[in-house]
């Protein structure tokens, strides 16, 4: 098949030297290069480099609206990527890099207006991982990267994942081991007053608050978008982190939800389907003797564990997840799995 290629695995953990020196070769070179960071895997390109960032959405199969995220290793450099920095900008920055949060500014003449799909924005943030900030620093450029998974599915947190959707579409993949956090960064707009969050993450609003003073959350955080919809941050309207397997929400009261799942799993193994039941630790008794997939105690637990498990599901041919979602779990992990659920949200009660 034409633009097939020998993809490289290095375990950083026994080569770390040399994947920091072949990645920042490749990506000097406007060669892409996958690497860990503490959120999710990223697919990197030289983000002042248009040809190179044109393979990312190429490898990824992304739509060409959706604008990426540029990681520095160094604050000075969002300088050079972004105009009018205000200070609350530089508050956020203080408080929380390196880390997971994605600030969104007035973009430079510096970056190719592929990176952020021709928006007069751009996202840009440091990564709490030190293979991540190794590699940027020694490539010398930014590096344009958005989650390193084919378009569509669920984020990469393991290097096993990444092999899956881009084996053969990427030179070299760097194993970093699990994420730590496990979605993505939480998007912050902060051009304005108040810092507006477009997607959440690991960083959450009360975080935000307590250093910003104030926050507001973006009504399409919490709601699914329509496919065509003008939103404020491109990535918020597509189906986005989905398992082959359909996904079905469920969320309300324990006895209610309790009730509506253990009818929907029946139902479906009647018609002959496979259903999997996604619960945090402390719902998994409600689900005796059923497929379950415990995804932890805490929503760090939670969000940490999501991904790997929804792809799980699919690796063991689940044809519906049943998922117990609840308040606790928190607003990155719900946002996800309503995406997730895509059009398909009517279990949800
Ligand atoms: O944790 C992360 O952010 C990971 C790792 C690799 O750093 N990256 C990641 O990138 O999740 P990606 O491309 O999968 O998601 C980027 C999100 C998209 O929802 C996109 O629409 C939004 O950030 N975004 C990027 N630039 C933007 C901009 N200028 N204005 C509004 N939203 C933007
Ligand atoms: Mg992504």
């Amino acid at each position: 098949m034409a633009g097939q290629m020998t993809t490289t695995v290095l375990d950083a953990a026994l080569h770390l030297d040399e994947a920091i020196q072949k990645g920042a070769a490749l990506l000097a070179q406007g060669e892409l290069v996958v690497f860990p960071t503490e959120t999710v895997y990223g697919l990197g390109a030289d983000a002042l480099n248009q040809n190179a960032v044109e393979k990312i959405f190429l490898a990824k199969g992304r739509p060409q609206d959706n604008p990426l995220i540029v990681h520095v290793w160094d604050k000075n450099q969002v300088f050079l990527l972004a105009h009018n920095v205000n200070e609350m900008a530089i508050k956020l920055m203080d408080a929380f890099w390196p880390g997971p949060l994605s600030l969104i500014l007035e973009r430079s003449e510096l970056v190719p207006d592929v990176v952020s799909a021709g928006l007069p924005s751009v996202a840009v943030r440091m990564p709490d991982h030190n293979i991540a900030l190794r590699l940027i620093q020694k490539a010398g450029v930014p590096v344009a990267a958005p989650s390193a998974n084919t378009s569509g599915k669920p984020s990469p947190t393991l290097a096993s994942h990444v092999l899956q959707d881009l084996g053969g579409k990427v030179p070299l993949i760097i194993d970093g081991g699990a994420c730590r956090v496990g979605v993505e960064s939480t998007v912050v707009d902060v051009r304005g007053e108040v810092p507006i969050v477009l997607r959440p993450g690991g960083i959450t609003p009360a975080m935000i608050q307590e250093v910003a003073g104030s926050v507001l959350v973006d009504e399409n955080v919490h709601k699914k978008m329509h496919e065509h919809a003008e939103c404020p941050s491109p990535g918020m309207k597509y189906k986005h982190y989905s398992p082959d397997a359909t996904v079905k929400v469920f969320m309300g009261e324990k006895k209610d939800v309790e009730k509506k799942i253990n009818s929907m799993y029946y139902l479906i193994k009647q018609n002959g389907g496979k259903p999997i039941i996604f619960c945090a630790d402390d719902c998994a008794a409600l689900y005796a003797g059923k497929q379950i997939m415990q995804l932890g105690k805490s929503s760090e637990q939670v969000a940490a564990t999501l991904y790997r498990c929804l792809r799980e599901a699919d690796a063991m041919g689940m044809d519906a997840i049943l998922f117990h979602a609840k308040e606790e779990m928190g607003l990155a992990v719900l946002n996800r799995i309503i995406r997730a659920a895509g059009e398909n949200p009517e279990g949800r009660i």
